[in-house]
């Protein structure tokens, strides 16, 4: 069963996995940085409040194009564009894409739409092949990039352009991904090897060109950009664990490249304008057999434990069992050669997932990395700090299990400007993300935090009694272990992170927490600490859901040192929470009808309007709504007041746990945008540079369909986006909607 969050089954849960200011200044900020994006402005006389009104005289410049002649004209007195200006969108249950008055949400690339002129159109049956060259399933983080009207790579392309994205997983039951398959597929050992086949390509990322014709978007089908990567796709290894004996396979005895990308989750866009994927729940997809530990007999058990795969443990799909090839052998971890290194088996196999991948989107010559500095874990998004020439690069990342951590890797080489736009897009990665330090964060309960260098000099990790590290590429493959060793702070459950433009602060959602408890009994449940600071009883319907089920957004601001800072402050920005419950204890931000949320998943900083884009990836609060997307003007660190929640424990004491709590909400700062159809999460943050198109994924709408219902259309729990018009049969199917402004204007205003 495919239900990420569900609280109540996150036993069996795949994609879900335990391994163990003030208005006024925010206003100031969103300006300054229009008006350095507005260089059409240069040399006149306008004042800054001009400036911001002249955003619809943008539009009617057509285009936004740096050589405009400025010759000042009297023009009418513009309509300040007003952000959040929009209705809310009320909660609903309802099978579709909901959005504001004055906007339209359309499907534009779903699940087995043909990428090429020779693949047929998707029959939606159960019947269809070639997935090599069509869209893959449950789209997830995803980026645009420009192309110029003569479909040349060019950032500022606001018509025409590229969509890059990942295709994380498939809904499936017991093995089989359903929809796939006519009569649902196979449920039992072995796996056909059609079915294998045509599950293993539904995975990884998509690059599909998409143009705008009149105000309509639609996808090129046969552009010389489309392209899928896949699970089978030769990846190069980059950086200290390259080469290195923990990444020796059959497929690359010397340790230098890995088949494939899988699970690809969040996203990010490096300032040199490639792709970056991060694989998240990859561990899962492989197999080891139940004597496993006892033929390694080494600490290679210590690291497949830690990261999820402990012995006997059985694969999510079995495709291990597809058939001789060496492209189904690979699924098994198991230690089954005699060789001293392992070149001839795949006990090495896992170690060369989970890492931050890069792709450059436009072009398909180019290898793609994966960039092995930034640490190996269940990745989410990855977020640049703002740039400063002559200065590092921080990637902020998280990683999404329960009480896993928060990383950001800082970069040895400091920012060229020209590096904005290189020849060489992935040598430039080769530039920043081959070398650096990767640090874990610890925050402490006083709103201040370190950031721990993980690394070989460190004292804990060299005396480290659970692990023995062997040298800097055993520090990152299990970053894990790494993290552990120095006492980093386990958060609730890290998922995408953005970096405010306006001022550089970075937000984390933590999605939710069932392990989060005021009387913790084994070693996965944690009591409430400052950071993560709530533990209580959400009722979905009759059921209980404990823990931090709702999910809360912290945000971090670096403090001397700006992206290569070791210490930072924080605060808590939103908690997730239904707008009726507790305010002292749960709905701790004053969320009301318009603006609660539960389970933050997808989130990005708008670089064009400085809106923050919060999206939801929920079971807690399905009972009443589905998933969701709102936008959001926070303020910053600090704007808020510190707080005290006292617990009862069971010993008849009191936990008294202190936490920040950001400035509360108003009804002008944040507001639910948009709703999706049943079963469906809402993820992938994507603009064009002029604001005016937003693009987004629904993933996984009728995820809870049954597999015995596969032949009674009846009994889908979704059947979007058929439902609205688009494509053939009725079997629900992950895609990407575009959504524009009916009267021309930004997205969000
Ligand atoms: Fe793929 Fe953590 O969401
Ligand atoms: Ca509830
Ligand atoms: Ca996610
Ligand atoms: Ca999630």
């Amino acid at each position: 069963m495919n239900k990420p969050n569900d609280l109540a089954i996150s036993a069996t849960d795949l994609n879900d996995i335990d391994s163990q200011a003030s208005h006024d200044n925010h206003f100031n900020s969103i300006l300054n940085a229009r008006l350095s994006r507005r260089n059409w402005l240069r040399g006149s006389a306008v004042t800054a409040a001009t400036a911001v009104m002249g955003s619809m005289g943008l539009s009617a410049c057509g285009g936004g194009s740096d050589a405009i002649a400025v010759t000042p004209t009297p023009t009418p007195t513009p309509t300040p564009e007003k952000l959040l200006a929009f209705t809310a969108v009320p909660k609903s249950l309802a099978d579709v894409v909901s959005v504001p008055a004055g906007y339209t949400a359309t499907a534009l690339y779903a699940l087995g739409d043909s990428l090429r002129a020779a693949t047929p159109a998707y029959k939606n049956d159960g019947s269809d092949t070639d997935f090599d060259n069509r869209a893959g399933d449950h789209h997830d983080g995803m980026e645009y990039y420009g192309l110029s009207a003569a479909g040349a790579p060019l950032a500022s392309g606001a018509e025409r352009g590229l969509l890059a994205m990942n295709h994380e997983a498939t809904t499936d039951e017991t093995l089989s991904s359903h929809f796939l398959h006519v009569n649902g597929g196979t449920t039992s050992l072995p796996r056909p090897a059609a079915e294998v086949d045509k599950e293993v390509a539904v995975h990884g990322l998509s690059v599909v060109e998409v143009k705008k014709t009149g105000s309509a978007w639609a996808t090129v089908n046969d552009s010389a950009f489309n392209r899928r990567v896949t699970p089978l796709t030769d990846i190069e290894l980059a950086g200290p664990v390259r080469g290195n004996a923990l990444v020796v396979t059959k497929y690359s005895p010397t340790g230098t490249k890995t088949r494939g990308t899988i699970n690809n989750c969040g996203t990010g866009k490096s300032p040199w304008g490639s792709y970056l994927s991060g694989e998240e729940n990859w561990a899962g997809y492989f197999t080891r057999s139940s004597t496993d530990n006892a033929a390694r007999g080494d600490k290679s058990v210590v690291s497949l434990n830690r990261y999820g795969r402990r012995q006997g443990g059985a694969s999510r799909h079995g495709w291990e069992t597809g058939g001789s090839d060496d492209k189904y052998a690979r699924w098994n971890l198991s230690k089954i050669g005699a060789s001293t290194n392992g070149s001839d088996d795949y006990r090495n196999e896992l170690n060369g997932m989970g890492y931050i991948v890069e792709m450059d989107p436009y072009d398909k010559t180019k290898a793609i990395r994966k960039r092995t500095a930034l640490g190996r874990y269940a990745h989410e998004s990855a977020a640049f700090s703002v740039p400063a020439v002559g200065q590092q690069l921080a990637v902020y990342m998280g990683d999404d299990s329960r009480n896993e951590y928060i990383y950001k890797f800082v970069t040895t080489a400091v920012w060229a400007a020209a590096d904005a736009n290189p020849a060489d897009r992935i040598a430039t990665g080769d530039k920043y993300l081959d070398s650096g330090k990767l640090y874990v964060a610890k925050l402490a309960a006083d709103g201040t935090g370190q950031w721990i260098e993980l690394a070989m000099s460190n004292a804990l990790i060299q005396a480290y009694s659970a692990y023995k590290f062997a040298d800097l590429a055993d520090v990152l493959v299990n970053a894990r272990l790494a993290a552990d060793a120095v006492g980093a702070t386990k958060m609730d459950r890290p998922e995408w992170c953005s970096v405010n433009p306006a001022n550089g602060e970075i937000y984390y959602t933590l999605t939710n927490n069932s392990n989060r408890t005021v009387n913790p009994s084994g070693s996965s449940q944690l009591a409430p600490d400052s950071a993560n600071p709530r533990a209580y009883t959400d009722m979905k319907g009759r059921s209980a859901q404990n823990g931090n089920p709702n999910g809360h957004i912290i945000r971090f601001k670096e403090g001397t040192g700006a992206a290569a800072a070791t210490s930072f402050t924080w605060d808590v920005y939103l908690f997730g929470a239904e707008s009726g419950a507790d305010a002292s204890k749960i709905n701790l931000s004053n969320l009301t009808a318009d603006q609660d949320f539960s389970s933050p998943d997808g989130l990005a900083f708008s670089p064009y309007t400085g809106i923050c884009w919060i999206q939801t990836d929920d079971g807690a609060y399905t009972d009443v709504t589905n998933c969701m997307m709102l936008a959001a003007i926070p303020g910053k660190v600090g704007d808020g007041a510190k707080s005290t929640l006292n617990y009862a424990t069971a010993a008849g004491g009191n936990l008294a746990v202190d936490t920040f709590i950001g400035e509360k909400p108003t009804a002008d700062t944040l507001k639910r945008f948009l709703v999706g159809p049943v079963g469906s999460e809402i993820t992938g943050i994507s603009e064009t540079p002029d604001g005016k198109t937003m693009f987004i994924n629904i993933q996984h709408p009728g995820e809870n369909t049954s597999l015995a219902n596969i032949g009674d259309p009846s009994k889908y729990t979704s059947q979007w986006p058929a439902n609205a018009g688009y494509g053939a049969g009725k079997r629900p199917r992950s895609a990407t909607i575009v959504i524009t402004k009916n009267d021309g204007g930004r997205i969000g205003s």
